[in-house]
């Protein structure tokens, strides 16, 4: 009957997981936050309920040949247990720990050599003050633990500016902001037994700190650049020792790349690959932690843009699907099945093809159609 795989997280990364985990004959279930969530959709056999009790988790892997994950937040000691009675846990506890807390990150990053931005530990105003002499302000301060599309992430001219975060509490992550020419994501996979295949790197457009946009390739990315930007990925994967998908997302400097975070699992930087890739991202990460041999990740077009839908004023995007499919039949379209809210990423579209400039314009164009915006006269 095919593998069992297990799921923490009942959002839209699981959900996609689920296309081919069905073709593959993977019986898939996931640990939702909420019946009728993203995941739980589409997932019949999907347990409602919480990473942090570990009675929520050993239902969930029951039965299950692999239980891995779509988001960091599940406590260590909890993984270790269940590894201790025989469950199979990839990626491990001790390499996600390093996509769960960024200074434990930071700190593992620079044992392996990894090109980084300055930082530093903050226990106090006057550390972040120290700091600040050394780099200069505006510098970056995050909350080491929990922060997800931009949420945890200042850019601080003052102390002052952290002294909510300060009373909560606990250490605080500070960067010198780093002056990037852009932004990039490089995505490996790895399997238990070692091999790795990477995907091209991508060129990553964030704004307010949310993911808006991926070019596949990065244009105009100098060889030099794209193979130090791999090396670096599959360097963190062996390193670490990451199994399933490693998203590393990086700044793009005058004198090379530097790391800014990792994600152990599919990534927003990586949807691209459903339509653009032989093998997606979700359908490698599900190979992966199977241990099984790892697909052919060349690219079926030379360029993919991926634009993300931030929310929407429609109040059910879907209804826009008349309109879209018409004007845009090459569009690919992905809707996570989550109710609208501002900003809230609902779904996102690709367009693949030979011309860079065309593919971001239907892609933008198709996403504003799913915003509920009219297309004008002369586009029509
Ligand atoms: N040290 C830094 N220098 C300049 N910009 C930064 C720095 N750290 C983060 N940013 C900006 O903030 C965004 C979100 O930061 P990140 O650490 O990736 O947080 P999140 O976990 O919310 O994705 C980055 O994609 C980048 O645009
Ligand atoms: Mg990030």
């Amino acid at each position: 009957m095919g593998p069992v795989g297990a799921v923490v997280g009942g959002g839209q990364l699981a959900r996609m997981m689920a296309e081919p985990a069905a073709a593959l004959q993977i019986r898939l279930r996931a640990l939702v936050e909420a019946a009728d969530g993203a995941a739980a959709q589409v997932l019949p056999d999907s347990p409602v309920g919480t990473p942090k009790d570990i009675a929520d988790l050993r239902g969930l892997v029951t039965g299950a040949d692999v239980l891995t994950f779509e988001h960091e937040h599940v406590p260590g000691d909890h993984l270790r247990a269940l590894q201790a009675e025989g469950v199979s846990v990839q990626p491990g506890p001790d390499a996600l720990s390093c996509a769960q807390d960024k200074l434990h990150m930071r700190t593992r990053l620079g044992e392996l050599g990894v090109p980084c931005p300055r930082w530093a530990r903050i226990d106090s105003p006057a550390d972040l003050e120290s700091f600040a002499e050394q780099v200069g302000w505006p510098v970056i301060v995050k909350t080491p633990v929990g922060g997800y599309d931009g949420k945890g992430v200042r850019v601080v001219s003052s102390a002052v500016e952290i002294s909510d975060w300060m009373a909560d509490g606990g250490p605080l992550l500070a960067e010198e902001k780093v002056p990037f020419v852009r932004e990039l994501a490089a995505l490996v996979a790895r399997r238990p037994s070692g091999e790795m295949r990477s995907w091209a790197v991508v060129e990553t457009i964030q704004r307010d700190g949310v993911c808006a946009e991926v070019v596949s390739p990065a244009p105009g990315l100098e060889p030099g650049l794209a193979e130090q930007a791999e090396e670096i990925a599959r360097t963190v994967a062996e390193g670490v020792g990451v199994t399933g998908v490693l998203a590393v997302e990086m700044f793009a400097t005058a004198e090379g790349v530097v790391v800014n975070e990792l994600a152990m699992r599919p990534h927003n930087s990586g949807h691209f690959s459903i339509d653009g890739s032989v093998t997606s991202q979700f359908e490698q990460h599900l190979r992966a932690v199977l241990d099984l041999p790892l697909g052919d990740t060349a690219a079926t077009a030379p360029w993919a843009v991926m634009i993300n839908l931030l929310g929407s004023d429609l109040e059910d995007p879907s209804t826009a699907y008349p309109a879209l499919m018409a004007r845009y039949p090459e569009a690919k379209v992905h809707l996570y099945g989550k109710a609208v809210r501002p900003g809230r990423k609902l779904g996102h579209v690709t367009v693949t093809g030979d011309d860079l400039a065309t593919c971001r314009e239907k892609a933008t164009a198709a996403v504003a159609i799913l915003r509920g915006e009219n297309p004008s006269e002369e586009q029509r």
